[in-house]
């Protein structure tokens, strides 16, 4: 027998779904394409959905498989992902479409465990590809699901110590028929009225059914354990302009930015070392912000159109899309 919330819950799904690239119409006989489902699970995770449609669109448009993805080389797709932000995901996306076209003939793997052996592929992902694409009955938790079943159930211990409780909760609702409409239909009620400030509960399908909404706590949880003020750190970037070409480099493969176009920066630290990648006259223009995972940075820029013999990367033209954020707002000061 079915949750009579997921009831309630699948009925405003097939009447208010969202209409999203990635994803089939509400009760569709079609599963959703794993490739497409994988590639915007991907680039979700810690993104919105406004933010990633057009990099959804660029990406199937140039790759509209995961061969052709997996062909694809390394700096284009790199540089395709600029602006999403956290770019180990983009360079695991390649390793994970290089084994499924490798190993697994081009085909995703079509249960949670085998997913989840995927480069790259988590629990969450694991779940919602399993959920999604392939009809299991798989338990999908994703922020907007903590959310929603923190409320639901009124779980006052804080995250991350609640994950254990949010999971039964997520589960005792997960339909055997359409698990992957349920899972995004929780992810839309999260996304669009279980909001986290200011859950529209009046709209809401599960208003009678949400301990929090009766008990007058809805918009303070989840609870969140204090997390630990982010570290300041700096830097140098050096702008090196020489006609229409800069000076550009590859950053390193593992660490953060790895893999992506950058300009040359110092070290980022409490005290930087000013280094630049060769003597001459460099001018300070100003600085600009940017927030990590794990720390705040801010770099200083400094620029020259005098010729120099640099000791790392070499002078080409810029794209600045191609460019991650931090040094697409350094690039703009000059600009
Ligand atoms: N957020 C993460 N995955 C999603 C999906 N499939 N639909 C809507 N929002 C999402």
């Amino acid at each position: 027998m079915r949750d009579p919330r997921t009831d309630r819950l699948l009925s405003w799904y097939d009447a208010n779904a969202r209409v999203l690239p990635w994803r089939m119409p509400p009760g569709a006989a079609e599963r959703a394409d794993p490739y497409r489902v994988w590639l915007s699970e991907v680039m979700l995770q810690q993104t919105t959905v406004a933010a990633v449609r057009a990099y959804f669109h660029d990406f199937t448009t140039r790759w509209p498989t995961v061969d052709a993805l997996a062909a694809a080389p390394d700096a284009e797709v790199m540089a395709a992902w600029a602006g999403l932000g956290y770019y180990a995901r983009a360079r695991n996306l390649l390793k994970c479409a290089r084994v499924v076209a490798g190993d697994h003939d081009g085909r995703f793997p079509d249960t949670e465990a085998e997913l989840r052996a995927l480069p790259g592929v988590g629990p969450y992902t694991a779940a919602a590809i399993a959920a999604i694409a392939f009809g299991r009955p798989a338990v999908v938790v994703d922020g907007n699901v903590e959310r929603v079943m923190a409320r639901l159930a009124a779980i006052e211990t804080p995250l991350p110590a609640a994950r254990a409780e949010i999971r039964v909760a997520a589960a005792a609702m997960t339909p055997a028929d359409r698990p992957g409409d349920h899972a995004q239909a929780v992810m839309d009620l999260g996304a669009t009225i279980c909001l986290p400030r200011r859950p529209a509960c009046l709209l809401c399908p599960l208003s009678d059914d949400c301990a929090a909404h009766a008990a007058g706590i809805a918009p303070s949880l989840p609870r969140k354990a204090a997390k630990p003020a982010k570290p300041e750190r700096r830097g140098f970037v050096y702008l090196a302009r020489r006609g229409e070409d800069w000076l550009l480099e590859t950053r390193p493969g593992t660490g953060l930015l790895g893999g992506m176009l950058a300009f040359p920066t110092s070290d980022w630290s409490d005290t930087p070392r000013d280094v630049p990648p060769f003597a001459a006259d460099w001018r300070d223009v100003g600085e600009v912000r940017h927030s990590f995972t794990h720390f705040h940075l801010t770099l200083t820029v400094r620029t020259t159109r005098m010729a120099g013999n640099p000791d790392r990367g070499s002078y080409a033209p810029l794209d600045p899309a191609a460019l991650p954020t931090a040094f697409a707002k350094a690039h703009r000061m000059l600009t």
